[in-house]
This record gives structure tokens, C-alpha cells and sequence, in this order.
């Protein structure tokens, strides 16, 4: 198959393509405007003949509609990311997330291709610390902040588009990611390469709040499986029974780089801030026989720790201005 992925230069895009370059004999095209979040060099060690880049933005409707003319599957990462970003300036958000992945639907519905949306599972709102329930399909779409509230906005349109104009779409709701190949706005790169750099790590809050870890590589697992095997119009969340508080991640990560466990600042909490989240992915490992293979996250965890050690040359560049950024808002 041909596979244009759009957002590939990005992080779980581009663990993405590493997956389909190491799993399959698919060729690829990554469709990326290279965004502050987009590096080219997180695919340019895969090799040429299997993997291309086209620099370009999703909302460039002739030039979507001539690389979905060339290429037999879909699978749409390109968005803004990031929770703090949208609350600092919203408007890329509904750019890029809402007019852009309905410029795709569009393209979509004219060439007939096989489309995969990837979403979050934060358009589910949030879980209290206790609440023994889990997000699952049938959940009610909730989002707290302009991020998520466009990926949910995102994820309706493509229902509506599957519904209205029979587009061959699925939708998979994820957790948090991790694994390398994450810009350092994102905690877990933030407090690793700060502690790298004899910094201290940097709690939101009271460092309560609950994130449900994926390592990236599952994540990309689960997106094939859902792409080669899905069916078309459902949903699949994917998640990996991953919950950690964040107090306790940062406790991880000062441990294995040789810090006592308690060497972490608590700074101004995020606007709004989503207390917990916890997903049960129990329909796509039953119907579709998909399951994680990192399951031992203090194990994944010490191997990104690796290589964000290994490779200060990739995060240096933005660390400066992103450590600025945070500071400004009294997150330093
Ligand atoms: P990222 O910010 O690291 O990467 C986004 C990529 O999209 C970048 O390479 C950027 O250049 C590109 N992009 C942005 N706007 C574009 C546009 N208009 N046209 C073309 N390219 C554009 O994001 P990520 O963390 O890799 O997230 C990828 C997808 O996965 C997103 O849809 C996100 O909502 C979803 N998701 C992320 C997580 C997570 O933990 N990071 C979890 C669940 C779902
Ligand atoms: O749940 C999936 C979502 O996970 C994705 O849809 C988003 O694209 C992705 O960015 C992520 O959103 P979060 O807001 O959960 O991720 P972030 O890395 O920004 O923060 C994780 C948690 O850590 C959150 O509770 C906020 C907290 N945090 C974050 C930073 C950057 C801190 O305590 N300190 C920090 O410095």
C-alpha cells in the first residue's frame, strides 16, 4: 500500500513511520508543514525509497486532493498538541484541527481512500481520582480546554462525513504518549531534559493529576491493526492501563537519573487542568486481538530517559525557547 501520513514529522507521527518501515512493506508519505512541533530529522534516518516527505500544510485543499489521488490509506496525526499552547492562543487550534481535518474529509469523499483519524482520549473531560470507572466508546464527549474541545469537534465531523457521504473512515481515542521523538513543551521530555540539564523537574499544581502512559510504539501497533483490520465508521479507544500520577513520573524520572526523588519544584497549576484520565480498551484488543507490548512502564520509561541522553543534539535547539515560553507563564 501507499500511506500518506499527514503530521508524520511530528512525535507519534514519526514513531508511526518508523513502526510501518520496521513492520510492513507499505511505502510512505509524510504530508507536514513542520511546525515549531515538526522535525524532519525524526524521519530522515529511515530510508528514501521507503519513506518521503512533502512539506505542506493540510489545509492546502489542491495539494491534499493531489496526494490523496496517489495513495491507497490515510492516517491523519497533524494537529496542534498541546494543552498549554491552546490556552496562550486558540486560534491554530480550530485551523489546523477543525478546517484542517475537514479539508481532508473533503479530499476524502471525492477520491474515495481509506481514511484513519487519530484522536485523544481528552474529548472525554476528565475522571475524579476515585471514580472507578474508565473512558470506553460510549462515553460522553466532555472537553475542558480548546485543544481538546477542537479534537472532539474534529472526531464529529468524521462521524458526520462517514454518516453523510459513506467516507471509509475510522477514529481511534488515545492516551498519553511517550517514547522518544517528543518536543520538550511535553512533560515528560520537559523534566527529563531539564533534569539532564542540572535543572529540577516542574509539577502543575499538586502533582496529583492522573495520566494514563502509552509508550508510542503501542500506540502505532494499535493504529495498523485498526487501519488493516478495523471496521469502517467505529471507534477504537486505545490505552494500555498505564495510570500514573504525575508526582509519581517525576519520581521515576529523578530516581533513574541518580536525583533524590523529592528534588522537583510545584509551579502554577494549568488553567482548567483535567484531573484524571483512564481508558478501557477492551474493544479493540477483544474484537481486533491487539495488545501493548510495553507493559512495564518504569522499564520504558528508563530506555526514553536513554535516549533523550543520547540525542541532546535532536531537543537542544528547542529547549531554550520553550523553557522561556514556560517561565513567562510562571511555570519556570
Ligand atoms: P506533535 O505536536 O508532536 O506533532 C504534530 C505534527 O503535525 C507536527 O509535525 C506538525 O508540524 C504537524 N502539523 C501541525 N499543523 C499542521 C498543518 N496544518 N499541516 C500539516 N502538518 C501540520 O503532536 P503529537 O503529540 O505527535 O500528536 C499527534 C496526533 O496524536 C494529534 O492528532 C494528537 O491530537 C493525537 N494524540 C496525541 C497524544 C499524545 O500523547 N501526544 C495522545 C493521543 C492522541
Ligand atoms: O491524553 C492525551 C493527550 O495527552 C494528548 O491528546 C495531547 O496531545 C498530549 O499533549 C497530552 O496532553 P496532556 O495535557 O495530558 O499532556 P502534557 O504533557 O502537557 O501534560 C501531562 C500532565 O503533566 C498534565 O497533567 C500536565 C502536567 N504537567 C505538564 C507540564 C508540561 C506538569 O505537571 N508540568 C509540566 O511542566
Amino acid at each position: 500500500m501507499r500511506i500518506l501520513v499527514t503530521g508524520g514529522a511530528g512525535f507519534i507521527g514519526s514513531n508511526f513511520v518508523h513502526h510501518l518501515v520496521a513492520h510492513t512493506d507499505h511505502t510512505v508519505t509524510v504530508l507536514d508543514k513542520l511546525s515549531y512541533a515538526g522535525d524532519r530529522r525524526s524521519i530522515d534516518v529511515l530510508p528514501a525509497e521507503r519513506v518521503s516527505l512533502v512539506v505542506g500544510d493540510i489545509l492546502d485543499a489542491p495539494l491534499v486532493e493531489r496526494l490523496f489521488a496517489e495513495h491507497d490509506a490515510v492516517v491523519h496525526f497533524a494537529a496542534e498538541s498541546h494543552n498549554d499552547n491552546s490556552l496562550a492562543d486558540p486560534r491554530p487550534f480550530v485551523d489546523t484541527n477543525l478546517v484542517g481535518t475537514y479539508t481532508l474529509l473533503e479530499a476524502a469523499r471525492r477520491s474515495g481512500i481509506r481514511f484513519h483519524h487519530i484522536s485523544t482520549d481528552e474529548v472525554y473531560g476528565d475522571l475524579e481520582l476515585d471514580d472507578p470507572a474508565r473512558f470506553t466508546e460510549s462515553t460522553p464527549y466532555n472537553p475542558s480546554s480548546p485543544y481538546s474541545s477542537t479534537k472532539a469537534g474534529s472526531d464529529l465531523l468524521v462521524r458526520a462525513w462517514v454518516r453523510s457521504f459513506g467516507v471509509r473512515a475510522t477514529i481511534s481515542n488515545c492516551s498519553n504518549n511517550y517514547g522518544p521523538y517528543q518536543h520538550v513543551e511535553k512533560f515528560i521530555p520537559r523534566q527529563i531534559t531539564n533534569v539532564l540539564r542540572g535543572g529540577r523537574p516542574k509539577l502543575y499544581g499538586t502533582g496529583e493529576n492522573v495520566r494514563d502512559w502509552i509508550h508510542a510504539d503501542d500506540h502505532s501497533a494499535a493504529v495498523l491493526t485498526i487501519l488493516e483490520r478495523g471496521r469502517v465508521g467505529e471507534t477504537y479507544l486505545i490505552g494500555a492501563d498505564g495510570e500514573k500520577s504525575n508526582r509519581e513520573v517525576v519520581e521515576l524520572i529523578l530516581t533513574e537519573l541518580g536525583q533524590p526523588a523529592d528534588a522537583y519544584d510545584l509551579v502554577t497549576d494549568r488553567p482548567g487542568h483535567d484531573l484524571r484520565y483512564a481508558i478501557d480498551s477492551s474493544k479493540l484488543r477483544a474484537e481486533l486481538g491487539w495488545a501493548p507490548r510495553f507493559v512495564d512502564f518504569a522499564a520504558g520509561l528508563a530506555d526514553t530517559i536513554a535516549w533523550y541522553r543520547e540525542h541532546e543534539d535532536w531537543w537542544a535547539p528547542q529547549k531554550g525557547a520553550t523553557e522561556a515560553k514556560y517561565a513567562a507563564a510562571g511555570q519556570g
